[in-house]
């Protein structure tokens, strides 16, 4: 069976602004259905990247096909398809959500119900309100709402959530949710490294320009990325272990102790956060490349580094 076209596919995407390259080669594709976390720090070029499929900016080089088509070549029908939330709207608002709900609702051939988009968005007490006088957190409601009320097979969100406080934040997840589960494909780029593990199939990760990683969320950073780390303090010195048997380690230490709790005891799986955080310093400070390895020691706790003495680096 030959499988579906992707929604997003992208080929060695290359955008310069002057000198710099905002994109720098960027490959990947997005399958329909998907929801794609597109990770990265401010600058790494996310919004570029998206602004292009979305048909906003031009790129310097590289393929692009959004939803069987070139997204620099998108006509009316193409463009009903996309429910595009930018980064930043910078529209004031001088009419009321609902009206402008209702306005933009005109311009798509199946639009979703206002009162539906308003509620899903828990903008039922502010809809007769003015959009200038919303608070920004409301604001980004409204564009939240204007992104899905045309019902779009494929919804760009570019950071859609900041400014939220956290229960509007998880009641957004929630609206997203339901959105993947009547099939939309998502491109999402976010910041909140939770949200991204809450709502993403798959994330990509771009540090200047370039994608340093790409796979499930399970699978970034790699396995060895995912490995428990304990952490316990030793007469004074902080120490750490990673293992895959942090249960094993850790009655092996408090046998060691003569049966006594150990000081400072911490079993940390890291997060997404913690990974990405690591793979975009690495990327930032490459280690200087190392001529001779220390060998590896596999012991039964499977340990993938030795305790560590870091209280040089904490006196620092
Ligand atoms: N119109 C422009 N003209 C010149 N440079 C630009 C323009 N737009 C973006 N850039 C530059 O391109 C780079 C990528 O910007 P981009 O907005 O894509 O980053 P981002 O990953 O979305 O960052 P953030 O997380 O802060 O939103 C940045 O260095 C930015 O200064
Ligand atoms: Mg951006």
């Amino acid at each position: 069976m030959t499988k579906p076209p992707a929604a997003v596919s992208v080929r060695d995407l290359r955008k310069s602004y002057g000198k710099l390259n905002a994109l720098d080669g960027v490959s990947f594709d997005i399958e329909r259905g998907e929801t794609f976390a597109l990770l990265g720090p401010n600058g790494a070029g996310k919004s570029t990247a998206i602004e292009i499929l979305e048909g906003y900016r031009d790129r310097t080089s590289g393929e692009a096909t959004v939803l069987g088509t070139d997204p620099g070549r998108g006509g009316l029908a193409w463009k009903a398809q996309l429910g595009i939330v930018l980064q930043s709207t910078g529209e004031s608002g001088n009419v009321t959500v609902h009206e402008q709900l209702t306005h933009f609702a005109g311009f798509y051939p199946n639009p979703r119900p206002v009162d539906e988009v308003i509620a899903s968005v828990g903008l039922e007490a502010k809809e007769r309100t003015l959009i200038r006088k919303l608070s920004g957190g409301q604001r980004r409601r409204v564009d939240v709402a204007l992104g899905i009320i045309g019902n779009p097979t494929l919804l760009f969100l570019d950071e859609p959530t900041t400014g939220f406080d956290p229960e509007s934040r998880r009641q957004f997840w929630e609206l997203i949710r339901s959105l993947k589960d009547e099939g939309t494909t998502i491109l999402l780029t976010t910041h909140y490294l939770d949200e991204a593990a809450n709502l993403g199939d798959r994330a990509g990760i771009i540090a200047g320009g370039r994608l340093i990683d790409i796979g499930t969320i399970d699978a970034i950073g790699g396995a060895d990325a995912r490995v428990p780390l304990v952490r316990w303090v030793d007469r004074g010195v902080r120490r750490e272990q990673r293992t895959a048997e942090p249960a094993t380690l850790v009655a092996a230490l408090v046998r060691d102790n003569g049966g006594v709790e150990l000081d400072g005891l911490e079993v940390v799986r890291p997060s997404l956060e913690d990974i990405y955080l690591e793979l975009v310093a690495a990327y930032e400070h490459p280690a200087p490349e190392r001529v001779e390895g220390p060998e590896r020691v596999e012991g039964p706790a499977a340990s993938t580094s030795s305790a560590t003495d870091l209280s040089k680096e904490n006196a620092r």
